[in-house]
């Protein structure tokens, strides 16, 4: 009744209603004549010099109608229910609010224990997996894939390459902050041929098939342009999020086409922040269960 009583919206509504409603009955009450005995009275008004207009009262199939409106106007308002919550719904607001005390009863200790470990032994507990792998599939699954696996531009987690860092505090660190990636798009600055040729030097840097004309002025260009985030071994930096680029593990692919479109373009992915929305356990427990994803 609390929440009924404050909310003065809902009081405004229900006002303008039933003044409505109480409005209509008053025009049909007003407008219930009887037809009175003797000749037919007429309006008044003439149309077209002869067509006049009878004064008889409303039919009383149409003002029946009219009631009938009324009345499944009152009886829709209170099964709504548009005048407040009944006592079936305050009842379902109550249990609700009576599982959610009772959820915390029951997880909140569990939930306690897990803060107080660290990740690497949280990692290890059969118990937290569980959990941590129901919220896995809950809060990530849409973008990593229910095995963590990754899709093009959605980092796999099972394996040891960490865009951002692989340390467990730095994955809590991830998933608690949200992470956006900065790779500028070079097409402007090199052109289609410098983006061609770094292209191939790219490729060439995992062993993958390359002209060697173009890989070795690829190589410059890339100590000019690449470097501050790749670094000059191009295995990449975490403080960036800037991934290694010599090994067979791509984000995005390895094909020319696909790496010359990274560059030309530049990318920017971003990692959601989830420590707002689900708390320091929960985030506790979803970083645990990354580490153990890629710990195998
Ligand atoms: C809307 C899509 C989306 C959702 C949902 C999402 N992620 Fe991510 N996540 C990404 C993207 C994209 C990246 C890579 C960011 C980048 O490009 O730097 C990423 C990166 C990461 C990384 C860093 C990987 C690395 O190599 O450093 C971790 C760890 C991670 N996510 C864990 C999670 C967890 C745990 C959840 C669920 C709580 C989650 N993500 C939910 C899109 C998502
Ligand atoms: C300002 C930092 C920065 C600079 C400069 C930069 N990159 Fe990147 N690069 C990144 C980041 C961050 C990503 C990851 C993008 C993402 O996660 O969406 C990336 C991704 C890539 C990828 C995709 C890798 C994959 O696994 O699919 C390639 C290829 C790449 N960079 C090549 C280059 C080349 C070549 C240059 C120089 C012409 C360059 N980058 C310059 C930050 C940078």
């Amino acid at each position: 009744m609390a929440d009924f009583i404050s909310g003065f919206w809902n009081m405004y509504v229900m006002v303008i209603v039933a003044l409505s409603l109480l409005f209509c009955v008053f025009v049909l009450v007003s407008n219930m004549t009887k037809r009175e005995a003797g000749p037919v009275q007429l309006h008044g008004h003439v149309w077209d010099e002869t067509l006049a207009e009878y004064n008889n009262p409303l039919p009383r199939w149409w003002m029946y109608l009219f009631w009938i409106t009324i009345g499944f106007a009152v009886v829709y308002l209170a099964i709504y229910p548009g005048f407040g919550k009944t006592n079936q719904e305050r009842g379902e607001h109550a249990q609700y609010e009576a599982e959610m005390k009772a959820a915390n009863e029951k997880y909140g200790p569990i939930f306690a224990k897990y803060r107080g470990m660290d990740l690497a032994a949280v990692a290890a507990d059969p118990e937290a997996k569980a959990m941590g792998q129901r919220m896995f599939l809950t809060y990530c699954a849409q973008c990593h894939g229910s095995a963590a696996q990754g899709a093009k531009g959605f980092p796999n987690l099972t394996d040891d390459e960490w865009q951002w860092g692989g340390e467990a505090e730095t994955i809590k660190t991830t998933i608690t902050g949200g992470r956006i990636a900065m790779m500028p798009p070079f097409g402007p600055s090199l052109g289609a041929e410098g983006v061609k040729d770094v292209a191939n030097y790219v490729r060439s840097l995992s062993g993958l098939a390359h002209d060697s004309l173009r890989a070795q002025r690829g190589a410059e260009l890339f100590q000019q342009n690449c470097v501050a985030c790749h670094g000059a071994d191009a295995k990449g930096n975490t403080a960036m999020g800037a991934p290694n680029l010599t090994n067979k593990i791509w984000l995005y692919g390895s094909s020319e086409a696909t790496i010359i479109e990274t560059i030309t373009n530049g990318r920017n992915n971003r990692m959601p922040q989830f420590g707002e929305f689900l708390g320091e356990d929960k985030v506790h427990l979803l970083a645990a269960y990354v580490v153990g994803l890629s710990k195998k």
